[in-house]
């Protein structure tokens, strides 16, 4: 049996992995945090995710030129003038698993429906409770990870890289390998909002101005410690203030999903 860090102390110890030795992850620690993702549980044990590990070099590259949101051209450029590029690590990390929701067993089986919204909800909280029992498993095992939404930049060309079928959707991808913890990028852990604004009882609190505004400053000091001008208000509005991946329903949609 693996020695493993208690789940608790895993928890709590949790943070993004972005950079890494190289070492390989052994095949009984590979195996264990798969196992691992195989026995969580899964709404009405439909089971509707698959995980497709990235080995081959030029797919690996090919996704982390999605991340970087850049066409191949564009990317091969920047490299040769030697810009520098973000997500190196979903080519240097020791494996790539992309979480892709998935209900072509259920089409294989049965005369199914699966074009609900609904059905798109119990596929996307699978691969989640999935991924998330492999990453737990991965960081009490020593070893640390990312996970990688940004292959949505161009799900569709994620989705060909992967050969993936109708009714199949990739959702992200999760890095995952021995942490180098010389690299001041996965020292730190990013601040959370307070459990009293994310936990309420009975009937849903509205938390204050004042609470959002000093959690605010908290993430403000986080991020002005790593040399970064930057707060969470400016991050959501980044992230949330313009349009957002405004393809994703024509693409959900030919895959098969949320058609109604
Ligand atoms: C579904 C999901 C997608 C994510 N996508 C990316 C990504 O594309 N690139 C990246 O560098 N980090 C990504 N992250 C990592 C988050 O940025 C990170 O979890 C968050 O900032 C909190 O930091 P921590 O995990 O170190 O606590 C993703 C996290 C989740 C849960």
């Amino acid at each position: 049996m693996l020695d493993s860090k208690p789940t608790l102390e895993t928890l709590l110890n949790h943070r993004s992995v972005r950079k890494y030795t190289g070492e390989p992850i052994s095949d009984e620690m590979l195996t264990a945090i798969l196992e691992a993702g195989r026995a969580v549980s899964t709404s009405s044990y439909l089971q509707a995710v698959s995980v497709v590990r990235v080995r081959d070099k030029a797919k690996r590259t090919a996704f982390r030129q999605i991340s970087n949101n850049l066409s191949e051209d564009k990317y091969n450029n920047l490299i040769a003038q030697g810009k520098r590029l973000g997500h190196g690590y979903v080519e240097d990390c020791a494996e790539y698993l992309v979480f892709c929701m998935d209900a072509y067993r259920h089409h294989a089986l049965a005369d199914v429906n699966t074009d609900w919204t609904e059905v798109m909800l119990i596929g996307a909280i699978d691969s989640a409770l999935m991924a998330q029992n492999m990453l737990a498993t991965a960081e009490s095992l020593g070893l640390g990870g990312v996970y990688i939404g940004s292959l949505r930049n161009d799900i569709q060309r994620a989705g060909e890289l992967l050969a993936l079928p109708k009714h199949v959707v990739p959702l992200f991808g999760l890095c995952l390998g021995h942490p180098d913890w010389d690299s001041k990028i996965n020292q730190s852990q990013r601040p959370r909002l307070p459990l009293d604004v994310i936990v309420s009882t009975d009937t849903y609190q509205t938390p204050s101005d004042d609470v959002l505004s000093a959690y605010n400053d908290e993430v403000k000091a986080y991020y002005g410690g790593r040399g970064l001008e930057l707060d969470w208000r400016a991050q959501i509005a980044e992230t949330f203030g313009g349009d957002v991946r405004p393809f994703m329903l024509d693409y959900l949609q030919s895959q098969g999903f949320a058609k109604r």
